[in-house]
């Protein structure tokens, strides 16, 4: 063997031991920190040669498009069961340098509470699964509610002790606390109660350096960047403290579906000059989609009150819909929360602790979101719609959700959800398929970005508006970045999508970024970030 061959053999033996070293290594060193810090830990830790693992991790990936053998995954599963738990994860995750993504029930659009886009990043999921107690209080229309439970699990304790009492979130059951009020969270309660971060009055976060913070020992930047900044990004969300709301005993629902042949079209286009007008008590929210080839424009409704007062208010107010006594269907507000999930009314109430139910459009997805402040005329919303039938394998809906009521009357910066006078309605565009690989994915979601392109004359400007659980990693992507002296940062690239979810309370946010977490240890690839070191310099 020569010399040259032999330095070759070592080279290569050198790179194998140092590369399997550096690469199991992290995580060892972080298990051994686990167990020094809390000797039982072990049995709420998944590796990834557990055969659980690859079930626990799926079974709340709500975007199967971040279920395949392609998608990157975490290198540990940690299924917390107390608060200790959370706080050793930290400290030994931050002292091997191992990123945190904390997963509630799991819905990101994008999938970052349990993936990311770098292939080759080192991170474990933090699962609050086992966090979900809930304590109601009906003295004081109050109820606490740890991060790991789901709507469907709060709605069912609330009407467990009262039927007049309500919490205006989501519509949809699996949805976590965790992260839903992190990023905002409204539902048909919107325009009366505004949207859950709105109904927050207290919470329990573990930070940076695994305290256990409420309001009065966080302070009210913490507190006030919490309910709507964004998640993974000030501290981990152990529990809520909610203000509960009153409903009426009996609230009525209507649904009312318009093909556009059957003048749907023109229906939505009289919507948007009346919806965000109507009275607090009642929404009107609506859907454009296509069906089987066909257009439809769909309006579901919520009065909180009986069909005997409805019934005059929209004769007077919105005649168009045409609604009669026979489309009115009177229930109580648990039995709407079931008539919007597709389940049966009068059925049980259990179904909405089933935390794997799915959801009929669940199929892998990309979407978008948009205000509206004023009124696209008709001879627009036929373009619009036309373009829908473009779509081949994949389905397209627009999910539109009124605003106005009580949304105009709060301050954009009472909380970090800005967007609130002004508007009419929010868009969600949904891009679903059942089908196809890679390929697919591409057409799909290059169709969906080729109409968001083509709805800009249509909706807010400057900034151009978007809703944070809407997440939607496009956002930054394509616009040119203002380059400082120090080139393109992160801050930066951050403030593109920033003054889209937060508009002016970007800037509130990251100033609070900066002062509880600036090293930046809680992120993802769309979490604020603190401010670079150039621009405190600056300031
Ligand atoms: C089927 C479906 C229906 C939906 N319906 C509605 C609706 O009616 N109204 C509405 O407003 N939105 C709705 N959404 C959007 C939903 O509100 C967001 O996706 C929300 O962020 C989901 O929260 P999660 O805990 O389920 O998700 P996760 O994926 O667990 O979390 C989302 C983000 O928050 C972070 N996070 C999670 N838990 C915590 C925590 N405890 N502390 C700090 N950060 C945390 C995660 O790391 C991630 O970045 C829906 C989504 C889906 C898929
Ligand atoms: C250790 O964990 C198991 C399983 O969660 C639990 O039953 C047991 O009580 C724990 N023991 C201690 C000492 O905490
Ligand atoms: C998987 O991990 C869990 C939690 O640590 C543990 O209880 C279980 O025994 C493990 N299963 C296997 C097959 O290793
Ligand atoms: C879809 O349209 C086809 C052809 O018009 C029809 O045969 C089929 O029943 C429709 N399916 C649904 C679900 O409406
Ligand atoms: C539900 O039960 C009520 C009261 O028994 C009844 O009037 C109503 O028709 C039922 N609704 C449905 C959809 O079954
Ligand atoms: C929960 O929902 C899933 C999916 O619909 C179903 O298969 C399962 O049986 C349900 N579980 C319970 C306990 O009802």
């Amino acid at each position: 063997m020569d010399t040259a061959h032999r330095c070759f053999l070592i080279l290569v033996a050198l790179f194998v031991l140092l590369f399997g070293v550096t690469s199991s290594q992290p995580y060892e060193e972080f298990l051994q920190c686990l167990e020094f810090h809390d000797s039982n830990i072990t049995s709420i830790v998944y590796t990834r040669a557990n055969s659980s693992f690859s079930s626990l991790l799926e079974s709340s990936i709500r975007n199967p498009r971040f279920d395949t053998s392609a998608t990157p995954k975490p290198s540990l599963i940690v299924t917390p069961r107390q608060i200790s738990h959370i706080q050793s994860t930290i400290r030994c995750s931050r002292a091997h340098r191992i990123q945190i993504r904390v997963r509630s029930g799991g819905h990101d659009y994008e999938g970052l509470s349990y993936s990311t886009i770098s292939p080759s990043l080192t991170f474990l999921v933090l699962d609050l699964r086992n966090l979900r107690a809930i304590q109601v209080d009906v003295p004081s229309n109050t109820a606490w509610a740890q991060a790991g439970a789901t709507l469907g699990e709060l709605y069912y304790a609330i009407a467990a002790e009262s039927r007049t009492l309500a919490f205006p979130a989501g519509m949809w059951p699996t949805v976590g606390l965790g992260g839903h009020i992190s990023g905002g969270g409204y539902g048909s309660l919107l325009r009366k109660h505004g949207i859950a971060a709105d109904n927050v009055v207290d919470a329990q976060v573990v930070d940076l350096e695994g305290r256990i913070l409420d309001r009065a020992s966080m302070g009210e930047d913490l507190f006030w960047a919490i309910r709507g900044g964004g998640g993974n990004t000030f501290g981990i969300v152990v529990a809520w403290k909610l203000s509960l709301v009153s409903v009426p005993p009996t609230v009525t629902l209507f649904t009312v579906s318009r093909t556009a042949q059957h003048k749907g079209i023109e229906l939505f286009h009289r919507w948007q000059h009346v919806v965000d007008k109507l009275p607090d008590d009642l929404i009107v929210m609506a859907s454009l989609s296509r069906d089987n080839g066909t257009i439809l424009a769909s309006f579901d409704s919520m009065f909180l009150g009986k069909t005997d007062s409805l019934l005059p208010l929209l004769e007077q107010r919105f005649p168009e819909l045409g609604v009669s006594r026979s489309d009115c269907i009177e229930m109580s507000w648990i039995q709407s929360i079931l008539y919007s999930a597709d389940f049966p009314i009068n059925g049980s109430l259990e179904v909405l602790l089933n935390r794997s139910i799915t959801i009929s459009k669940t199929g892998r997805f990309k979407a978008k979101s948009d205000y509206v402040q004023t009124p696209i005329p008709e001879a627009e919303l036929e373009k619009i719609l036309e373009r829908f039938s473009e779509v081949e394998d994949g389905a397209i809906s627009f999910e539109i959700m009124p605003h106005g009521g009580k949304m105009s009357r709060i301050p954009e910066s009472s909380v970090p959800y800005p967007h609130r006078a002004g508007n009419i309605y929010k868009i969600q565009y949904y891009m679903y398929w059942y089908t196809g690989g890679e390929e697919a994915a591409e057409r799909n979601i290059g169709w969906i970005r080729e109409l968001y392109d083509f709805m800009e004359p249509y909706v807010s400007k400057n900034p151009r508006g978007a809703y944070m659980n809407s997440r939607d990693l496009d956002l930054g992507m394509n616009d040119a970045v203002s380059v400082g002296g120090g080139g393109e940062s992160a801050y930066e690239r951050a403030s593109i999508w920033g003054m889209k979810y937060f508009k002016n309370n970007f800037d509130r946010l990251v100033r609070v970024k900066t002062a509880v977490d600036p090293e930046d240890f809680f992120r993802n690839e769309q979490s604020i970030p603190p401010v670079p070191d150039a621009f405190q310099a600056d300031e």
